[in-house]
């Protein structure tokens, strides 16, 4: 099929019109890059499409023309899933949000997938039930990159990743077939499980248009601890004591390095609820039924770890204002672009017992490299899940692909995953055969095939193949 840009803003033109396209000088700033520092490019144009059928419509129209499109939603992506491409059309969902309903007895919500995340939240609250998936731009991120990317987020230990709160997809093909698999039932074994190709393949197999959801009941109290630990060892105790001694209750564990410590408390100037400096720092977070008997059984099994000696200082919630309060301090990362600019930001996985001697090793060959290089450490261990945000301080442009790679052949020696939430877009592209083997990489080629002859969605994005260099 050749490229034939032209008479496809033409047939764009002829079906839509006002909001929903955006062409020339008109096509907005906003949707020239997502949050992952790749240099901005202008879209072909900029569709946004106002219901499911539109976006096949849209979706039709350019596969027709050969015409390559990029989803985007909220743009705050870090890895490039959402950036825009040179010569195509952004589809973007942000026309495309709203709910649609709150089944009571399913426990589920229908929701169109340019919905903020903190929207469903909310109205999951009003509802009387609870929508666990939470992380730091839940304002400004929407439902939709959240499916697309697997986002996991700070409460993955207990409720899992956002896959396990997915019970059905609407999705546009990329020859623009609009698929209704709006299930609403928790066991459906009637044939593959088609959805699950469309979570966290980032916008390159089909582009999902409105989800089921599942919700949760809301927790009757919540309790949190700020725990200084003398070691790291300390902190692998602590995580298996939370795991017995409260069970389900355990909705987060979260761990930060001193050098994480130091930049929120000093350059970011957030306020620390938990005096004194401390070789480990964790933020835990129980979810019971009843205050009346969970409050006094977190404070017993709490009280249990400092006389065990596991836990070396705490400060522990008396209300929800000060849970909030301590969720500041993991929070505040959100600032380090305005603090410390330009940077590298990882999602690397690992197994916990090797965490710490990975963050050692990492820090100390970055400082070797870079004698300026600051490299802070922090994140959901209890899912073995690190953060890692890295920079040179004295670079006028940061060596992102130095870091990376320093980082990522650190990852690959230690045995874990380039991505654990985040994705691959564009910037780990380079790095997935350190994670995945050969058989892998060629099925998810023969996937992509499969699903994307002409590789038209999202082309070049997580992995190459013969098509989406055509394309490109
Ligand atoms: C977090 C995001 C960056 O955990 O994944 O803060
Ligand atoms: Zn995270």
């Amino acid at each position: 099929m050749p490229l034939d840009t032209t008479s496809c803003l033409a047939d764009l033109a002829a079906a839509f019109s006002g909001p929903a396209l955006l062409t020339g000088d008109d096509r907005p700033a906003r949707n020239t890059h997502d949050t992952s520092y790749l240099p901005a490019v202008t879209p072909l144009a900029v569709v946004r499409p106002g219901s499911p059928e539109e976006v096949a419509t849209a979706v039709a129209i350019c596969a027709r023309h050969g015409v390559p499109m990029v989803p985007q939603g909220g743009l705050t992506g870090l890895a490039g899933g959402s950036h825009p491409l040179e010569g195509a059309v952004a589809i973007s969902l942000e026309r495309l949000g709203g709910i649609e309903e709150i089944d009571q007895a399913a426990a589920t919500m229908t929701v169109r997938v340019g919905t903020p995340l903190e929207v469903i939240q909310k109205a999951a609250d009003e509802a009387g039930f609870f929508f666990p998936l939470d992380l730091g731009a839940r304002g400004s991120c929407h439902i939709g990159g959240n499916i697309g990317t697997n986002a996991g987020g700070n409460r993955v230990i207990r409720y899992g990743m956002t896959r396990e709160m997915i019970l059905g997809l609407e999705y546009v093909l990329p020859d623009g077939t609009l698929i209704n698999g709006l299930n609403k039932m928790i066991k459906n074994n009637a044939g593959y499980d088609l959805k699950q190709l469309f979570i966290g393949s980032e916008g390159t197999l089909g582009i999902v248009t409105r989800a089921v959801l599942r919700m949760h009941p809301k927790p009757g109290c919540v309790n949190a601890a700020l725990c200084g630990l003398n070691s790291y060892d300390d902190v692998l105790k602590l995580l298996a004591a939370a795991r017995r001694g409260l069970g389900p209750m355990l909705s987060a564990f979260e761990v930060m390095w001193p050098d994480y410590w130091q930049v929120v408390t000093q350059e970011v100037g957030t306020r620390s609820p938990l005096e004194g400096q401390h070789a480990m720092y964790v933020l835990l977070e129980s979810q019971g039924l009843d205050e009346a008997i969970d409050g006094p059984r977190f404070m017993a099994w709490i009280e249990a770890q400092f006389e065990a000696g596991v836990i070396a200082d705490a400060a522990i919630s008396q209300s929800l204002q000060d849970v909030k309060d301590f969720w500041g301090v993991r929070d505040a990362c959100a600032e380090f672009t305005t603090v410390l600019g330009p940077h590298c930001a990882f999602d690397i996985g690992l197994p916990q017992s090797g965490m710490n001697a990975f963050a050692d090793a990492c820090r100390a060959r970055l400082k070797e490299a870079m004698p300026e290089a600051l490299s802070v450490y922090y994140g959901h261990i209890g899912d073995g899940n690190l953060h890692i945000v890295a920079l040179d301080r004295s670079a006028r442009q940061q060596p992102m692909d130095r870091i990376n790679r320093i980082v990522y052949e650190t990852v690959r020696e230690f045995g874990g995953t380039i991505s654990a939430e985040h994705g691959i877009g564009l910037l780990k592209k380079p790095y997935l055969p350190y994670t995945r083997s050969p058989e892998e990489l060629a099925l998810m080629a023969r996937i992509k095939v499969a699903l994307d002859p002409k590789g038209l969605l999202n082309p070049g994005k997580v992995i190459d193949t013969p098509t989406s260099e055509v394309s490109e």
